[in-house]
Order: C-alpha cells, then sequence, then structure tokens
C-alpha cells in the first residue's frame, strides 16, 4: 500500500519550502499518494507561489479574512483541517515551519491521532516573543510531532536538548536551497514587473522586507526613518520595499515613505522576480526567516532588523548581522557596509550554511523509510553536514552569539 500523506500550506514560504518536497514525493508515485490542502491562510501571497510550481490543492479551505486574529485563525484551521484529514485519512501529515497553519494542522492532525512529519524543525531564538508567535507555534509541533526535519545541526541539538529522541530526528539541510537551484531562468529584464518603472542606473539597490507582529507599530515606524535617512545621505542608492499585504504594515509603511525620493514601493512580488531582485542587491536589510536563508546563496550581506533569530547560522558564518529595530542601529549599520569595501567583502563570503540543494531527497526517503518501519530514518553520512567558515577577517566583537542575540545592536 501507497504512503497517502497530506501536505499542509497556507502561507507564501511554506508554499515556497514545500513545493519541491511535493515534487520529490510525487517523481516516487509508485510509493506516495499526495494529497495538497491549502489552508488558506493567505490569499493573494500563497496564490502567486502556487501558481509558479504549478501546485494545485486538493483541499483549499478558504481561512483567511482581512486582519485576522490569531485566535479565530488557529479556530478555523484546526476545524477545517481536521475535515481534511477525516475525509483523507492519511498516513502521515506534513507541515512547515512556525505559521499558525503548521501548528493549528499539527493539533488536528494529534487530535486524531495521525502522525506528524514536521520540516524546518527545531529552530529557536528561545524567546517565546520573538519571533511572536512562531517561536511558541514551532515548539508546540516539536511537541506533536513523530518525525523531525531539522535543517541544521544547530536545530538538531536545539530538539535533543528538549528530549526529542535522536532516532526520530533527521538533520535536510534548509529546501528552501532546493527551490533556489530547481528555479527556472530568473527575468533578466524588470519590463513586465511591478519594478519595470525603476530607473535603471548607477545606483545600489538595497533591497527591504518586514512584516513581523513584534515590530508593528514603534518599530515599523523606525525601520522606516532609517530607509528616509539613508537614501537622504546616500544619493548612490535606492531602496526596493515590497511590501507585505497585511494591513498593519502597509499603514505604517506607505504612511510613511510613500512619494520619497528613490524609495520604491511595490506590492508582493512574485517569487522569480523577488530572487532576480536579491540577485541584483548590493544589501539586505529584512526580518524574514526565508529572506535570511536565501540571501547566502547569493553572498548578499543580511542585515537582520529583530532583537534575536532563531536562525544564528548565517551570522556565525559572517554572512549576516543582527541589529535590531533603532533607527540609528539600522542607519549605522547599513552606512558600515555602503561605504566600507573591506566590511562588505567580509560579509559577501561564503557558501549558504542552511542547505546544498538536496533537502526534499532526503526527507522523502526518510518518510518512505519510516513507513517501511526501517531505522535509521537516514544513515548519518547522507544527512546535511555545514560547509566550510569563511575566513573570519573581522574584528571578534562583530560576530553575533551562537544563541543568535545581537551583539553590538541589541540595543532597539
Ligand atoms: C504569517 C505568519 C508568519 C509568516 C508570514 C509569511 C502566522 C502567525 N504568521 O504572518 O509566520 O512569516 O505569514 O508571510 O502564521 N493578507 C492578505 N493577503 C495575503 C496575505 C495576507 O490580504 O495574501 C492580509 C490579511 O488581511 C490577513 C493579514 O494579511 O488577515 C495577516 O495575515 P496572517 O496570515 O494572519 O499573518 P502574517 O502577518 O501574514
Ligand atoms: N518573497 C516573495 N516576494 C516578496 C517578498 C518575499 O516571493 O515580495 C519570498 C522570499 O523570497 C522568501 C519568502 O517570500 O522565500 C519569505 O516570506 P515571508 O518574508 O513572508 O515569510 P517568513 O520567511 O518570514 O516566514
Amino acid at each position: 500500500m501507497k504512503c497517502r500523506i497530506i501536505a499542509i500550506l497556507g502561507t507564501r514560504p511554506e508554499a515556497i519550502k514545500l513545493a519541491v518536497v511535493i515534487q520529490e514525493l510525487r517523481r516516487r508515485s509508485e510509493e506516495f499518494e499526495v494529497v495538497i490542502v491549502h489552508t488558506g491562510q493567505h490569499r493573494t501571497m500563497l496564490d502567486q507561489a502556487m501558481q509558479l510550481f504549478k501546485i494545485k490543492p486538493d483541499f483549499d479551505l478558504d481561512v483567511m479574512r482581512p486582519n485576522q486574529t490569531l485566535s479565530s485563525l488557529t479556530g478555523r484551521v484546526v476545524d477545517t483541517v481536521e475535515n481534511a484529514c477525516r475525509r483523507s485519512e492519511p498516513h502521515v501529515i506534513l507541515v512547515q515551519g512556525d505559521t499558525t497553519t503548521a501548528f493549528a494542522s499539527a493539533l488536528a492532525a494529534y487530535y486524531l491521532q495521525i502522525p506528524v512529519a514536521h520540516v524546518e524543525a527545531g529552530l529557536r531564538s528561545k524567546d517565546i516573543y520573538n519571533p511572536f508567535p512562531e517561536e511558541v507555534n514551532r515548539r508546540l509541533v516539536a511537541v506533536m510531532s513523530e518525525i523531525h526535519f531539522a535543517p541544521t545541526a544547530l536545530a538538531r541539538d536545539n530538539l535533543l536538548e528538549e528530549g526529542v529522541p535522536s532516532q526520530k530526528i533527521v538533520v535536510t539541510g534548509n529546501t528552501v536551497v532546493d527551490t533556489l537551484r530547481a528555479l527556472a531562468d530568473l527575468p533578466r529584464s524588470w519590463q513586465n514587473t511591478p519594478l519595470g518603472g525603476i530607473p535603471s542606473d548607477d545606483c545600489r539597490l538595497v533591497l527591504v522586507t518586514s512584516h513581523r507582529r513584534e515590530s508593528w507599530g514603534a518599530a515599523q515606524e523606525s525601520m522606516c526613518l532609517a530607509l528616509k535617512d539613508l537614501v537622504e545621505r546616500h544619493p548612490d542608492i535606492r531602496v526596493i520595499y515590497p511590501v507585505h499585504m497585511n494591513p498593519n504594515v502597509r499603514s505604517t509603511v506607505t504612511s510613511l515613505l510613500a512619494g520619497t525620493e528613490r524609495i520604491h514601493l511595490t506590492d508582493p512580488l512574485d517569487y522569480l522576480t523577488f530572487v532576480s531582485l536579491l540577485q541584483r542587491s548590493f544589501l539586505v536589510l529584512t526580518d524574514s526567516g526565508g529572506v535570511q536563508e536565501e540571501a547566502p546563496t547569493f553572498r548578499k550581506p543580511v542585515l537582520v532588523m529583530r532583537k534575536v533569530t532563531e536562525r544564528p547560522e548565517a551570522s556565525q558564518f559572517g554572512m549576516a548581522k543582527i541589529i535590531g529595530t533603532s533607527r540609528d542601529d539600522i542607519v549605522s549599520e547599513a552606512e558600515r557596509l555602503l561605504n566600507d569595501r573591506e566590511e562588505y567583502r567580509d560579509m559577501s563570503e561564503g557558501e549558504n550554511p542552511y542547505g546544498d540543494g538536496h533537502g526534499s531527497e532526503r526527507i522523502v526517503e526518510a518518510i518512505a523509510r519510516w513507513y517501511q518501519k526501517k531505522t535509521p530514518l537516514l544513515e548519518p553520512d547522507k544527512e546535511f553536514k555545514l560547509p566550510p567558515k569563511p575566513h573570519p577577517r573581522r574584528r571578534k566583537d562583530d560576530f553575533v552569539e551562537a544563541s543568535g542575540k545581537a551583539t553590538a545592536a541589541g540595543k532597539s
């Protein structure tokens, strides 16, 4: 009998990171039957990604409401995913990451005693309000999971520390690196994209994204004011800022930045256009999890506008820095990279520490072995190993602590 697996998606990053796993499951169609459940936590932003990866949901649960609260969203996801599980009777459900979709779907499966396999397990900031509510979502999924796909050794160690048995953990590499490798040609021209109107001159491009709930309000405002300062002080840069659909983010960003010279606000970009923008950018300022993991593939320095990250590997490799959200810190840290070539060169060296492009193969192989009751889930020599660290020339105090907390800039 084939292994019947429900793959759950609800938000943009889940589609981007699970599409490659779904493709691999389909490639092994003699062993697996895949049912795709789209909770609809995001509508436009997820549908954009689903079209690109040609994923058609078998169930579309349509839970999104404008400006939804976490409680109402959670309730709707638990309820509707339970129904989808009852109808499909899967052997296992696959959830990804730390969203409400992932947490509430795992809960629905747990109530029905269906095993949960968790992709991107074990990331921890160790601060339950940063990122909020994702840190707790991800921990709760771990409590309910039967198989834990930890992207890196650090994530595995976090799970071991919490008492997860080692035989239930597989170190896979983050599947977003597989996605980047699988992409078709990126657009060479931006003419028919939302970036079409941006003048092509010699300006250096600063890519900005932000959406975290813990930054809504004052922190989001100071990020915007820092961007204004930067374009005023540096006539040779353009800021390109695809603004998240969340109305709490959009209202602050548009009221403070719309119409500012050399700051280009756009709607969310389709993934190919976004990645091509990343590739052409000089520098990235973000609070996004996925963008932190993607930028090292293109050796783009990332300044992480958060107090703490659950993804400290790029900082430990010297390719990213956690800078907090204060206006002064954002300006001064960005200026170090804009003004100092050595600083810039030091942060743009090294291999992506999050994955090697084979995460989805490892995940699917481990599920197949689990279904056949084989052990170990994956031979240890087949697990993802970190690439060598780039040679650090920088001063020691610039490195982030292993915990992923900002050093100089934990001030915000
Ligand atoms: C969610 C995830 C976050 C993830 C992010 C990815 C939770 C708690 N948060 O945050 O972990 O990093 O997605 O982007 O799961 N909206 C639209 N159209 C869309 C998407 C959103 O209009 O396509 C608007 C709606 O008004 C919606 C609001 O954005 O109510 C917030 O969406 P929600 O999924 O609740 O949280 P995010 O802040 O997007
Ligand atoms: N992304 C995109 N278009 C955009 C902004 C981001 O396709 O306009 C992609 C980005 O490449 C990354 C993912 O969306 O893969 C990150 O999503 P988001 O920042 O919304 O969520 P997070 O990763 O923080 O959970």
